[in-house]
């Protein structure tokens, strides 16, 4: 989650998704945006209905049924998507409800499911949705750009995260596993910033993931509907996005839940 749009959530959602199920993990990523825009990243059908995507589990009548689309199928045999979009809007007023936060983490608690990793793809918008990410989540994965928008909206995120946990009375809050400084460009602006902010970061405890670069490649992948790895076998930005994938491994502690195997290609 980020406070800021089109900073790279749903591109590392997606191949962070690929990279992680590469490894033989079986992972699902729920697509909680409105804007559903992992369709296009995921090369998926843009108008499920309402009941097969993530707003279901806001409902109210959520029973169990999880619609779950298996995604790049040809290259990984564990990676699945909850869908998003439009019908996401239409449950904002649950939400809202007592008890509409929790919707998200009781359908998991209530219905849980095998996979390994679960990541939750959140809309730019600081509101219900990804308060209900929040509850349920165990860690929280930032991606931002290094412009004033950005950076400003993380710092507006770390507020709203510590209104959040009291608000929501967590406990034991999702940690940071870190930020990641994405899209970086050769402008002035971003080079500085992308020098200066991991130290301020790291200064207060967080990890900050090594920077991830502006690449046309990801945007030919993302039209193409393929992930980094396919549309280029070997790219630069697979190192980066390997030491978030260590990252997510090292959480997971190694444990495989799901017994479906790599088919080895990809
Ligand atoms: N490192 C990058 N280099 C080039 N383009 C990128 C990079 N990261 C993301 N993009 C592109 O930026 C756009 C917005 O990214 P997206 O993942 O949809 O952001 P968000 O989910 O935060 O709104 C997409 O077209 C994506 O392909
Ligand atoms: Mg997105």
């Amino acid at each position: 989650m980020t406070g800021a749009g089109g900073v790279g959530k749903t591109t590392l959602a997606a191949n962070l998704g690929y990279e992680v199920a590469r490894l033989g993990y079986r992972v699902v990523i729920f697509d909680l945006d409105p804007q559903g825009s992992i369709n296009v990243a995921c090369r998926l059908n843009k108008t499920p209905a309402p009941k097969a995507t993530t707003a279901w589990l806001y409902s109210g009548f959520f029973d169990g049924n999880y619609t779950l689309i298996p995604a790049w199928q040809e290259y990984v045999k564990m990676l699945e998507i909850m869908q998003g979009g439009g019908a996401l809007f239409k449950v904002m007023a649950n939400l809202a409800q007592p008890g509409g936060i929790t919707l998200l983490k009781d359908a998991l608690t209530e219905y849980p499911l095998p996979h390994d990793l679960m990541i939750f793809d959140c809309p730019a918008t600081l509101e219900h949705i990804p308060k209900s990410a929040l509850a349920a989540a165990t860690h929280l994965l930032i991606p931002l750009m290094p412009d004033a928008k950005a950076v400003d909206g993380t710092r507006v995120l770390l507020d709203w995260y510590a209104a959040s946990v009291q608000e929501l009375q967590l406990n034991n809050p999702p940690p940071f596993l870190g930020f990641v400084i994405n899209n970086v460009e050769d402008g002035a602006e971003h080079q500085r910033l992308s020098r200066q902010l991991p130290p301020g970061y790291q200064a207060r405890g967080y990890q900050v993931f090594p920077l991830i670069r502006h690449y046309t490649a990801f945007i030919n992948a993302w039209s193409e509907g393929v992930p980094l790895r396919i549309n280029r076998k070997t790219h630069p930005a697979l190192e980066p996005l390997g030491a978030i994938v260590d990252a997510i491994v090292k959480e997971l502690g190694g444990k495989k839940r799901g017994k479906a195997k790599s088919n080895g290609r990809g």
